[in-house]
């Protein structure tokens, strides 16, 4: 058991260790986790259909590198099912996912890669709730060591991710069962699974809802710092849009599984916001 190997002499040597100007826990551009020089990836023509319905139509849309893209939308446009198809977990009825330089999401090995290089944040965060929060985090790197391996977690790995925990402000929390952790809480421990990956493609799926507004700026802040630091895209569905202004490089919005609008943050107005969610069902009244 991991707990066993990381105890809270660690956990306290760790946050002493662990000073604020530390190497950042995303990789800069010359150190991708496999050493690649990475574009960015691009969708063409994506259609994705569930029985008789189009759940995204004919969705075209390169996504440069480096850059912090928001997808906003109403309920049920689409948003979760396109991230799906952004990080291959989601095939395309119809087009594809290109990745420059790689072919086709397509091609398993091709689809194997781009999975090593993603990470997602998702919306109903998917953790475990009988292990830690520093064992959920662990689980970021299942793919790093052999899947059956009945050893601890390398003491390297395990740093990797007492640091990511910290980066979220829950280090203290580091041996909390998930299920005994807040709403807020849980959804940090899910944001810090995706960033121990050392991804170069951050998706996030709604990453800050459960979390208070300073929270949700600092953690915002945060991912947008490594993006422009380090090069890693990123790409979040936001509910927030005053968030996704503040945040995003470029807005992409989606209404019934089509693009709405595509550009850059400063062009995603009142007018076009009104036109996104225009007769959408409100039960507290317009969007944020
Ligand atoms: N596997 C599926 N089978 C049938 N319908 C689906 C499936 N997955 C999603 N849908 C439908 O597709 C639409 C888009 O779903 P999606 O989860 O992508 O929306 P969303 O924009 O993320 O919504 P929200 O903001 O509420 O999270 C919804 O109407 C949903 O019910
Ligand atoms: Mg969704």
């Amino acid at each position: 058991m991991t707990s066993l190997v990381v105890g809270s002499a660690f956990i306290s040597r760790l946050c002493s260790v662990l000073s604020p100007r530390r190497k950042p826990l995303l990789p800069s551009r010359a150190m991708a986790a496999d050493g690649a020089t990475v574009g960015g990836l691009c969708l063409e023509h994506v259609t994705v259909q569930r029985g008789q319905r189009c759940i995204l139509t004919d969705v075209s849309m390169p996504i440069r590198e480096g850059g912090v893209t928001a997808i906003v939308g109403p309920s049920g446009a689409g948003k979760t099912t396109l991230l799906g198809v952004l990080n291959g977990l989601i095939r395309p009825t119809a087009g594809q996912v290109v990745l420059n330089g790689m072919g086709c999401l397509s091609s398993p090995e091709t689809l194997q890669i781009h999975r090593r290089r993603t990470a997602t944040v998702f919306q109903e965060h998917a953790l475990i709730d009988r292990i830690s929060a520093l064992d959920n985090v662990l689980l970021g790197l299942a793919d790093r060591r052999h899947p059956l391996s009945p050893l601890p977690w390398p003491a390297e790995l395990q740093e990797q991710a007492a640091a990511a925990l910290q980066e979220v402000g829950l280090l203290p929390h580091a041996h909390a069962r998930a299920a005994n952790l807040s709403g807020g809480e849980r959804q940090r421990v899910g944001i810090a699974r995706a960033m121990v990956r050392q991804p170069r493609l951050l998706l996030g799926d709604e990453p800050f809802s459960a979390l208070d507004p300073g929270l949700a700026a600092s953690l915002g802040s945060l991912l947008k710092g490594y993006a422009q630091a380090s090069g890693v895209t990123v790409v979040l569905v936001l509910h927030q849009l005053d968030m996704a202004r503040r945040l995003a490089d470029r807005i992409v919005g989606l209404r019934d599984g089509r693009v709405c609008f595509d550009g850059p943050a400063s062009d995603f107005d009142l007018a076009v916001q009104q036109h996104l969610f225009a007769s959408t069902p409100s039960l507290s009244g317009e969007p944020t």
